[in-house]
């Protein structure tokens, strides 16, 4: 039962073009070897990567024949061990349930108020006439617009501005071009171990764990927040969650990158296609829906996903790419190779939101939030989110591109972000 084939060179090499150069060394392994191939990379393991439609669908609907892999070697220490992200079935999905709510339906739409507020007060605070950088301000609503889903009202009490100062220099400490550079050559356990990385965590899971403590001795409030919800869960055998297993909880939700950079990276693209700016504006303007914002959205998260690849690892022996996988083999979807494919997007490198008008998101070719029974269960939340704060800033301010060039992607240790951040200017 051999793995697909894949590039040959030693393992040090392989995780050198995964640090510096994971998208094009992607791309350059599906021409050579077609849409399945083995990765051998150091630190991270042995990877089979597959690009093609019918072996993500496959990997997305065998249900708890597949289960958990880490893409991030650093991201295991920060949800921690009990995590929704990082438990299997059938613990994963109880788990699920219990935060599911909060993003869905009813709940989304009482926060889009708030989104637009978090929104509005920080774009008041936006320099004008100088050039700024996009995507820290986009942390710092999404981080804001978190924090107020989690903790309800609670998340105004003063008590609680040190976990936002900590999680914010978490995020700063984990994207540090150098910690991906000390993972690539002295692996993740070095990292861990690292002064730099107790520093930046510890710190958090204090004021975590203080937040979990109070709220574990007050009464659950009327209208509940994420933290009630998880305080008032029980496991299957009635006893409720214990501390660690809140703070894991709690990190896993509030350490959310992608949807700042994915937000960096729609106004990137929008004010490097003046065409689709202007239809953008025009809808917000005329009142038209929010039909192209949706598509906008789509095309971003196509052409710029924040994470190229989700990975599993098999509890059992697989049929994929033509082989029978053994169990424990570790296979990854990969959304930067299908969302690039012209077999399902004509011109895949042109940004056109109008594709999405005209044909409805693939349920296995349009992957930015992966698939299955741990699909993101923040998607729709994510969507709305990212439509709301666009609507804001395009209706409020003018902005636009510093540079005429689009912006590369740079690969920070957790998220491929804008090599500029997304340098904008007001006016
Ligand atoms: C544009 C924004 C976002 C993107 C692109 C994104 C992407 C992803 C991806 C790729 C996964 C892994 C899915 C898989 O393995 O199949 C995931 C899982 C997850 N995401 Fe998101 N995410 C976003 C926003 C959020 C937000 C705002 C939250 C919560 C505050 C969140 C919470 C989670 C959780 C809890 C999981 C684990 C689900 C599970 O294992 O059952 N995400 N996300």
């Amino acid at each position: 039962m051999s793995l697909p084939p894949g590039p040959r060179m030693p393992r040090a090499l392989q995780a050198l073009g995964w640090a510096r150069r994971s998208l094009p060394w992607l791309e350059r392994c599906r021409a050579r070897y077609g849409d399945a191939f083995t990765l051998r990379i150091r630190h991270w393991g042995d990877w089979v990567v597959l690009a093609d439609e019918a072996d993500v669908k496959a990997v997305f609907t065998a249900g708890d024949k597949v289960g958990v892999a880490l893409a991030n070697p650093l991201l295991g220490p920060v949800l921690g061990p009990r995590s929704v992200m990082l438990s299997e079935e059938p613990e994963h999905m109880r788990r699920r349930r219990v935060v599911l709510p909060a993003f869905h339906g009813a709940a989304i739409a009482n926060d889009a108020e708030t989104i637009g507020e978090v929104t509005r007060r920080e774009i008041a605070a936006w320099p004008a006439g100088e050039p700024f950088a996009l995507w820290p301000r986009m942390q710092r609503i999404t981080l804001e617009v978190v924090m107020r889903a989690v903790f309800g009202p609670r998340a105004g009490d003063p008590r609680l501005d040190p976990l936002r100062t900590r999680l914010t220099e978490l995020t700063d400490y984990l994207n540090q071009p150098r910690n991906l550079a000390a993972l690539t050559i002295f692996g993740p356990e070095w990292v861990r171990r690292s002064r730099g990385y107790r520093r930046a965590m510890g710190p958090v899971e204090d004021e975590a764990l203080a937040e979990v403590r109070r709220r574990r001795t007050e009464p659950i409030p009327d209208k509940p927040d994420i933290v009630s919800m998880l305080i008032a869960a029980r496991r299957e055998d009635g006893t409720p969650l214990g501390e660690g297993e809140l703070r894991d909880e709690l990190l896993t939700l509030l350490t959310d990158g992608p949807t700042s950079t994915s937000l960096a990276w729609t106004f990137e693209r929008l004010l490097h296609n003046p065409e689709t700016l202007a239809r953008a504006r025009r809808e917000i303007d005329e009142d038209l829906g929010d039909a192209y914002l949706d598509a906008v959205v789509k095309e971003t998260l196509r052409m710029r996903p924040p994470v190229p690849v989700v990975v599993r690892r098999l509890r059992e022996p697989l049929r994929l790419a033509g082989r029978d996988l053994p169990t424990g083999t570790v296979v990854a979807p990969c959304i930067h190779l299908l969302h690039r494919d012209p077999r399902h997007y004509p011109e895949p490198l042109r940004f056109r939101p109008e594709r999405f008008l005209e044909q409805p998101a693939g349920t296995y070719t349009w992957i930015p939030f992966g698939g299955g029974v741990r699909r993101c269960l923040a998607a729709s939340y994510a969507e709305l989110e990212m439509k709301r704060v666009l609507r804001e800033v395009l209706s409020a301010v003018d902005l636009r591109p510093v540079d005429g060039r689009a912006e590369r992607v740079r690969k920070a240790s957790i998220s491929f972000s804008p090599g500029e951040k997304g340098l904008v200017m007001v006016g």
